[in-house]
């Protein structure tokens, strides 16, 4: 089949790549020229495991190009809209500027039995309003919501191998006709036994918004609980596994530690919130305000613990945060939690070295006055105090008594709750976790 996809950020270049693998005929199309000349030259432009290897093999079959011109758009059956949502600046709700203009730079190009499908993360409503623009140009064509669930850093197999599929269709024959191409599309996943959902455009969004939102809830439920493990003298990681063996609470998205960062999840439940707001059910989604304010509230409680474990003083102390994406096996560095903690240790007084094995040229852009070293050795050399705030393998393994050597001082602050805390303190180290005693 041939498809287009329109944006090729993290969602879409992995969709695109994703889709050739699947044995179709696909075009990338993306207004960033870099981008589009990294990905036709066979380079992700960021970090994504599995993603250059993909690449490689499905331009190797000749299936997939990139452009940067919405014309090569033109010719194929299916159209994929990916590209970001991001929030407004000063306000809660999501940016549909780039979602309104892939839908109407792309219907010119559109010609009659076209299926076009939605995959970026949208207020519930904006379904049925691209769809009413597509119908005044091209009548036949329909409109699939299809919300991505995808994570980065498990970004391919989460593409080629989701838990499910969930289709947004119109009523009728329009929505019959949709899902059955869809489902062609699909066809080796859903062969694979991949549940397939369909429901109508309202729903389809929702979806996503609230799935979003409980992830985002039961971190924030985990940090509440460490919060209260802190003033109780209680271990929270404990009390998460626990929990977790209940079957209907289950223990993944329960660790507890610095909190949630990310271009999805903050910005999804504050955009959710908005558009609660305009629909008259804020009163709902009230929640939502305060799972965002203890994930905050983490942050600050990162700063506050490496002042205590430098003895009170963060000024002219030497300080090593280990970790600058928002979570391992990705270079995103999108609302942070690490570079956040690193950006207010430095405002506070602290000498601050950011150390990262993949985000650091994000890092630069976005946090230019902090210093940045690659090496991790180098990074921790003559530290007063460790923080480690994404777990990459490398942190998580490290071995006390080798660190221990490079170290002005032996304090680690574990803001993900990874380490040991026995090792590193037989190895001589003042190791304070996150709501662990
Ligand atoms: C999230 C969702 O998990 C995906 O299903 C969704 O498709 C995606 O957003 C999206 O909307 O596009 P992602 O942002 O890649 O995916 O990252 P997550 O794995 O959800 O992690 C989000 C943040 O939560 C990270 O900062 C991570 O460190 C933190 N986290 C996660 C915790 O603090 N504790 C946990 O137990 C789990």
């Amino acid at each position: 089949m041939r498809i287009s996809v329109i944006g090729c950020g993290y969602l879409g270049a992995v969709h695109a790549a994703a889709m050739a693998k699947l044995g179709h005929d696909v075009v990338g199309i993306d207004v960033d020229e870099r981008k589009i000349n990294d990905l036709q030259a066979g380079r992700a432009p960021f970090f994504e495991p599995g993603l250059p290897e993909l690449l490689t093999e499905a331009q190797d079959t000749g299936r997939l190009t990139f452009s940067t011109s919405m014309a090569d758009a033109s010719g194929a059956a299916v159209h994929f809209v990916c590209v970001g949502t991001p929030q407004r600046k000063g306000e809660y709700a999501a940016d549909l500027s780039y979602v309104e203009s892939a839908f109407r730079e792309l219907t010119p190009y559109l010609s009659g039995e076209d299926i076009v499908v939605g995959k970026s993360t949208v207020p519930v409503g904006t379904a049925e309003r691209m769809a009413a623009c597509i119908a005044q140009a091209q009548p036949n064509t329909v409109l699939v919501w299809n919300p991505e669930f995808l994570r980065e850093g498990h970004a391919v197999k989460d593409t080629l191998a989701p838990d499910r599929f969930v289709y947004g269709v119109p009523t009728g024959e329009a929505g019959r006709r949709a899902t059955k191409v869809l489902d062609e599309v699909y066809a080796a996943p859903l062969a694979n036994s991949t549940p397939r959902l369909t429901m109508d455009y309202a729903t389809a969004e929702l979806v996503k918004a609230s799935a979003n939102s409980f992830l985002a809830t039961k971190i924030s439920f985990i940090n509440a609980m460490a919060e209260v493990c802190d003033a109780a003298g209680a271990d929270v990681t404990a009390l998460a596994d626990a929990i977790g063996m209940d079957d209907r609470i289950g223990r993944k998205f329960l660790n507890a530690g610095v909190g949630f960062g990310g271009g999805c999840l903050p910005k999804d439940i504050r955009a959710f919130m908005a558009r609660a707001g305009e629909l008259g059910a804020d009163q709902a989604l009230s929640f939502l305000r305060e799972v965002d304010a203890i994930n905050m509230r983490r942050r600050s409680r990162v700063v506050e613990l490496t002042r205590e474990l430098v003895g009170g003083s963060l000024i002219g102390k030497r300080i090593t945060v280990l970790g600058a994406a928002f979570k391992p096996e990705s270079d995103d560095v999108r609302d942070s939690p690490s570079l956040s903690v690193a950006a207010q240790l430095e405002l506070q007084g602290a000498t601050v070295t950011v150390t990262d094995p993949e985000a650091l040229s994000n890092s630069k852009d976005r946090f230019p006055e902090l210093s940045y070293e690659p090496d991790m050795a180098s990074a921790v050399s003559k530290a007063d105090a460790l923080v480690l705030l994404t777990e990459w393998k490398e942190y998580r393994n490290m071995d006390p008594k080798v660190v221990g050597k490079l170290v002005s001082s032996k304090k680690i602050l574990d803001g993900r709750n990874v380490l040991s805390p026995k090792t590193w303190r037989d190895a001589g180290w003042a190791y304070k976790g996150m709501g662990r005693p």
